[in-house]
């Protein structure tokens, strides 16, 4: 039996109002609890942002190149980002279980790169994700491919089970090879993963009219860095991308790939939670190869 409580003078903070504070993050406010608190393990609080780490490309590739080890050439790079996108054969494989924040899980698969792409399933149950402590799923989604319907179809039952049991789903926009990457059909994809209840998106920046494709999308939209390109260039699309209404990056082969992966994530953070120019940025960048040169 717990002691009883003899205290006479008890304070009820009469004056003070209860706060009933607004979720940081548009589009979640009406979610449930453990929806909310599993996004803020993506997204940081302070900043409303987030670095997220893709490492899934093997799931239709392969070892991808810089994804060759993962345990030799990732691990240096998880202290660093503020979620890890990947399979969950590579989860239970190498990454460690004290990894503190969010995981994305990929859980839409099928197809290799010798087939056709968007004929893809669901590649795993809600349960598994639950057992890895999943913050959220992520789905190709192909808008305008061949399989267009199965792969909306395949997120719609991902948001579901998702709504479930307060696991978020990160809806992937796939531009199939035949089709214009630009801001008109961002928007239309963009629009639709939200419509059918993504949590959040997943897209590729484009050039002009960004701004459009976040505005008209009523969840938080987050950049795929796509194939490698300059380092520059890679934090110059980070920042345009932010400055147009990205809530972060999802970037992969600009990161692994890159000559020094630990500063290029360094760098990418600098932008995306310190506001940094890319100019500010790419600095940093160079004086780390410098330092790390000088010491070898
Ligand atoms: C591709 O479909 C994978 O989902 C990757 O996670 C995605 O493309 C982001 O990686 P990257 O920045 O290399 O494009």
């Amino acid at each position: 039996m717990p002691e009883a409580d003899e205290k006479k003078e008890k304070n009820f903070y009469i004056d003070i109002p209860q706060k009933s504070k607004a979720f940081f993050l548009k589009g979640s406010n009406n979610s449930d609890w453990g929806m909310k608190n599993r996004m803020s393990h993506i997204f940081d609080p302070d900043t409303g942002k987030t670095v997220m780490l893709a490492i899934d490309h093997g799931y239709f590739q392969g070892p991808t190149t810089g994804l060759e080890r993962v345990d030799v050439t990732i691990l240096p790079l998880l202290p660093y980002s503020d979620t890890l996108m990947l399979t969950r054969g590579i989860l239970r494989s190498i990454i460690p279980p004290t990894y503190p924040n969010g995981i994305v899980l990929r859980a839409s698969g099928g197809p290799s790169i010798l087939k056709e792409l968007s004929n893809e399933q669901i590649a795993m149950d809600i349960e598994d994700a639950i057992r890895l402590n999943a913050a959220a799923v992520a789905v190709q989604v192909f808008i305008g491919g061949e399989y267009e319907t199965q792969s909306v179809h395949n997120m719609t039952r991902l948001v579901d089970m998702g709504q479930r049991y307060g696991i978020a789903v990160l809806g992937v926009t796939a531009v199939g090879k035949d089709l214009v990457r630009d801001a008109k059909y961002m928007r239309l994809a963009c629009r639709i993963c939200a419509e059918l209840g993504a949590t959040y998106v997943k897209t590729y920046y484009v050039e002009p009219d960004f701004d459009t494709v976040t505005a008209s999308c009523p969840v938080p939209i987050v950049i795929a860095g796509g194939k490698k390109i300059p380092e520059f260039d890679a934090l110059k699309m980070a920042y345009n991308a932010i400055e147009q209404g990205a809530c972060g990056v999802d970037m992969g082969r600009n990161i692994f790939q890159a000559q020094d992966p630990i500063a290029m994530i360094q760098s990418v953070r600098m932008i995306v939670h310190r506001n940094a120019k890319p100019e500010q940025a790419y600095e940093f960048y160079k004086e780390r190869i410098a330092k790390k040169q000088k010491k070898e």
